[in-house]
C-alpha cells in the first residue's frame, strides 16, 4: 500500500549537510497499522513527512497505492492527497471555526457543495463522537476531543491511508487509549491503512501490527509486533521493549550484578512466554523436576498485539548441573536468554 524504496533526504543546516534519512526501505501492507518508533531526532516526522510529498525526498521512491508520487506534478499531487490524510501532536485545529466547520474545510477547499458537506460530517461526527460539540469552537475542547475533530477532518476526504505524527503524545493515558481505541476501529470498519510514527512503545503495544526502527535516518529492524516483542534484535528495541514492559531488576539485585560469571555467582534469566504458555505453571514444574530454587526479579504480563505476553527475570538457584537442566528444560517451552548474574 504505501512502499518507500531507498528514499534519502539530506537538509543543509549553516553549510553542513544533515543526513535526516538515509536509504529507507519499508512496505506498509494494505489494511494493516504500521508503526515506526525512535528517538527524538532519529528522523520519524521526515519520513512520514515524505509520505505525503509535505518533504520533498532528496531521491528514492513513494508509491502510495501503486502510485509513485516522486513524479507527479503540483496538481497531480494535490489530487493523491486526498488519498491521504494526515493527523499531528498538536491537533493543527482552526481555532475560529467550529468542529464541524473544522471537519468540513477539506471539503469545502475541494469545492464540494453544503450537502455534499453534510452528507459526510454527519457520519464522522458520530463516528468520532463529537455529535454534541458540533458547534463548539476548539478552545472549548479537551485535548482528546480535539484530536478526534483532527481524526474526523482527515477522513473527510475518505482517505486510503491515514498517516499520524505523535497522534497521542500530547495526551494522558486514558485519552490516549480512548483515541487509539478510534484509530483501530478507522482501520477495521474504514479499511483505511494507518502509518503511524511514535516514541512511545505503548502505541505500538497496543494496536499495531508490524512496527519499524529508525535510528539517525537509517531503519535498523523491521518486524511483526509480536516478534518484535519477543525477539529484539538491536541494542534500542531492546531498549523501546524494556520500557514497555516496565522491566528492571529490583534495586537490591541491581547492585549485585555482574556481566560475567564467576565462582558459585548464579545465572538471572529473562523468560519470554506467549499465549498458552501464560498460564502454564513451568517454573514450578522445572524447580520440582530439577531441585532448583527461583527468586522472580520482575515479572509482567501484557496484552501485545491482542494476545498474553509474560515477561518474567529469575536468579536461579541450585547445583550447577541442575540449574542447567532448568534452563535446558525452560528453553524446551519458553524463549530464555541469560542476562547477567549475581553471587
Ligand atoms: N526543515 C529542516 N531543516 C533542517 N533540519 C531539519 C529539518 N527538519 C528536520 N531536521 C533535522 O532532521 C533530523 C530529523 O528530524 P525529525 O523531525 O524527522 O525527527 P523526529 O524523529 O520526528 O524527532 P521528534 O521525536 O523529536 O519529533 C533532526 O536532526 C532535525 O533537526
Ligand atoms: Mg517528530
Amino acid at each position: 500500500m504505501i512502499e518507500l524504496k531507498n528514499l534519502t533526504k539530506v537538509f543543509k543546516v549553516g553549510g553542513r549537510e544533515l543526513k535526516a534519512l538515509d536509504g529507507i526501505n519499508l512496505t506498509v501492507p494494505e489494511g494493516s497499522i504500521y508503526g515506526v518508533i525512535g528517538s527524538s531526532g532519529a528522523g520519524k516526522s521526515t519520513l512520514i513527512r515524505c509520505v505525503n510529498m509535505l518533504e520533498r525526498p532528496g531521491s528514492g521512491r513513494v508509491i502510495v497505492d501503486g502510485q509513485d508520487l516522486t513524479q507527479l506534478t503540483g496538481k497531480e499531487l494535490r489530487l493523491v492527497r486526498h488519498n491521504i490524510g494526515m493527523i499531528f501532536q498538536h491537533f493543527n485545529l482552526l481555532s475560529s471555526r467550529t468542529v464541524y466547520q473544522n471537519i468540513a474545510l477539506p471539503l469545502e477547499l475541494a469545492g464540494a457543495s453544503s450537502q455534499e458537506i453534510e452528507t459526510a460530517v454527519i457520519p464522522l461526527l458520530d463516528l468520532t463522537g463529537l455529535k454534541e460539540k458540533r458547534d463548539s469552537y476548539p478552545s472549548q475542547l479537551s485535548g482528546g476531543q480535539k484530536q478526534r475533530v483532527a481524526i474526523a477532518r482527515a477522513l473527510a476526504s475518505k482517505p486510503k491511508v491515514l498517516l499520524c505524527d505523535e497522534a497521542t503524545s500530547a495526551l494522558d493515558p486514558q485519552t490516549t487509549r480512548s483515541i487509539l481505541g478510534l484509530l483501530k476501529d478507522i482501520n477495521r470498519e474504514l479499511k483505511i491503512t494507518v502509518l503511524i510514527i511514535t516514541h512511545e512503545m505503548d502505541v505500538v503495544k497496543t494496536i499495531c501490527d508490524r512496527v519499524a526502527i529508525l535510528s539517525h535516518g537509517q531503519l535498523i529492524e523491521e518486524n511483526d509486533v509480536e516478534s518484535f516483542f519477543l525477539n529484539p534484535k538491536t541494542e534500542l528495541s531492546r531498549e523501546f521493549v524494556c520500557s514497555a514492559i516496565h522491566q528492571k531488576p529490583a534495586a537490591e539485585v541491581e547492585s549485585r550484578f555482574q556481566s560475567e560469571p564467576t565462582e558459585g555467582s548464579r545465572p538471572v534469566v529473562r523468560i519470554t512466554f506467549v499465549g498458552r504458555r501464560v498460564v502454564e505453571p513451568l517454573i514450578t514444574r522445572a524447580a520440582r523436576q530439577f531441585g532448583t530454587d527461583f527468586v522472580i526479579l520482575q515479572a509482567d504480563i501484557e496484552t501485545v498485539h491482542g494476545k498474553s505476553m509474560g515477561f518474567l527475570m529469575v536468579e536461579i538457584m541450585g547445583e550447577e548441573s541442575d540449574v542447567e537442566a532448568s534452563m535446558t528444560f525452560l528453553r524446551d517451552n519458553v524463549q530464555v536468554e541469560v542476562v547477567g548474574y549475581v553471587s
